[in-house]
Formats: structure tokens, sequence, C-alpha cells
């Protein structure tokens, strides 16, 4: 097969050109996500296991967006990022919002420059680790840097099945190039996995699929597209006759559904 030329979605090169062509993290496409998804209900989960006195840990923060969000509710936050746009921009916003306890770093845990992989907090000073649709390396030390009834929450994209009008378009834009694609291994196994190896176990687990619907080509096409180097991609109006007939196809009455897959788990630190 031909050398696709794009960087891996969600590898270190692909965050670095979406930094460039985007100003900080988010989706850049309009859909409708049906209701009981799982990126209310991490919201949910979170807000209940915030309290004033929590000192916290955002792994993987963006631009910021939920440690801003949060900040009201407890004590202190502490939130990293390994890339330094979006550190500066989550900076700005705070400043903005004259927010005081949350402190952002730019930092890359995994950086083969460290000995080892280490968050980047004191031993036993924190509550609770969150971190939303964001890497899993850090899972490692948690034990190290938790208090005794800390908890750490996650939301993991899940596994979402390809679909069938995927292959009707060129092979750079084909699904599984996507950044919305998660690999077709088990999230769950592998967040399993990664607490056995640091000696931990699930606390609890929810797996939510709900539709997500594009209404419009547009959106589609920059859903497919998105974090791909321009000029590696036809523009919409070049390939507008490939969406349309994949809408004739393929769309339901509201349009093209898509399934919105998410994995929420939590785990509970015993010293
Ligand atoms: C999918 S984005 C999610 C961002 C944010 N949590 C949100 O929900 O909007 C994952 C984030 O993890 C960051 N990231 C990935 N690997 C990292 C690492 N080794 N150290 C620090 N941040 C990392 C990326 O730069 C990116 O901002």
């Amino acid at each position: 097969m031909a050398e696709l030329n794009i960087p891996r979605a969600h590898s270190n090169s692909w965050y670095d050109y979406l930094a460039s062509i985007q100003q900080g993290y988010f989706y850049p496409w309009k859909s409708t996500i049906g209701d009981k998804n799982g990126e209310q209900a991490f919201l949910t989960l979170l807000g209940e296991r915030l309290t004033p006195e929590s000192e916290v840990l955002e792994v993987g923060c963006g631009h910021g967006e939920l440690s801003l969000d949060h900040a009201a509710y407890c004590k202190h936050i502490l939130a990293y990022d390994r890339v330094q746009s979006y550190i500066d921009l989550a900076n700005e916003t705070k400043a903005t919002r004259q927010i005081t306890n949350v402190d952002f770093i730019c930092y890359d845990a995994t950086d083969p420059g460290h000995d080892e992989m280490a968050l980047p907090v004191e031993e036993n000073s924190i509550d609770l680790i969150f971190c939303r649709r964001g890497p899993m390396h850090w899972i490692q030390d948690v034990s190290r840097v938790c208090r005794d009834g800390a908890f750490i929450i996650a939301l993991s994209p899940m596994e979402e099945p390809i679909p069938a009008w995927s292959s009707k378009l060129p092979h750079k834009m084909h699904y599984e190039n996507s950044g919305r694609h998660t690999g077709s291994g088990s999230i769950h196994q592998s967040v399993e996995n990664r607490l056995h190896q640091a000696g931990l176990t699930l606390h609890s687990g929810w797996s939510f699929d709900v539709p997500e619907v594009f209404a419009d080509p547009v959106e589609l096409y920059r859903m497919v597209t998105w974090g791909l180097p321009a000029a590696e991609i036809p523009t919409f109006e070049d390939i507008k006759y490939k969406f349309d007939s994949i809408y004739q196809k393929y769309a339901e009455t509201d349009g093209i559904v898509l399934r919105h897959c998410r994995f929420l788990w939590q785990a509970k630190i015993h010293h």
C-alpha cells in the first residue's frame, strides 16, 4: 500500500500540527450528539468528586477549559499538557477570568529525556486526578502521587464501528485515519491492563454508545479531514460530489449518523 504521508492521529506531530491550525483543542465540526452520552456523564462525575478541599491534577489539559470551569469547586488544580501553545492559551483565559487556584505547566511525562515517567507533583499530595480524552501514560505513577482514598477518573474515546461509506473517500480521508478513530483494540481492556500494571484495579467503568448526527456534508468533511495537512487533501468543493452521493445512499432522516462511543471509568487509590 502507498505511503500515507500524514501524521498518525494523536501522535505528537499530529498535535503539533493541529495546534498550528486551530486555537486550542476542540472538535471543529458541528453535529448533534445523543442525550445521556459519555461526555455529559464525565462532567457529572467530575462535579460529584470535587470538594472545596480537593488537591487536583489534570492530565493532558489541552487549552485548560475543564480546569478553569471547575476551579471554583476545589482547593487547587495543577494541569499539564505537552503543547506549549495550549498552555499559553490556558494562562491567557485564566488571567481574563481572574482565576487564582489553577496552575498550568507545559510538561511531557513521557519525554525520553526523563529517566522515569513521573507526574509533575509531590508524592502523597493529590486527592483527584482527571483526564478527558487524554493519553494513559500517567496511570503508572498515580499511586505515588495520590493520597489514600483518592480517585482517578477518565473519559476515553471508545472503539467505534467504521462506517460503510468511509471507503468511498480517498485513502487519506478514510475514517480509520481520522482523529476520531481510536484503533480497533478494546479500550476497556487497555485501561484494565494499565491499571493492573500499576497495581490498581478498576472501581467502575461505564460504556456509552449514542448516535451523533451530521446534518451537513461540510461538517462531515471537517470531521474526516480534521488535523490532516491541507496540502494532502482535496478541498470540500473538489470532493463535494462524493459527499453528495454518500448522503444520498447512507443518510438517515436527519443526516449521516455515526456512533459516539466513550468509556468512562474510575479507580480508587488504597495505600
Ligand atoms: C485528545 S486531547 C484532550 C484535551 C483536553 N483534555 C480536552 O478534553 O479538551 C489530548 C491532550 O493530551 C495531550 N498529551 C498527549 N500526550 C501527552 C503527554 N505525553 N504529556 C502531556 N500531554 C499530552 C495532547 O497535547 C492533547 O492536548
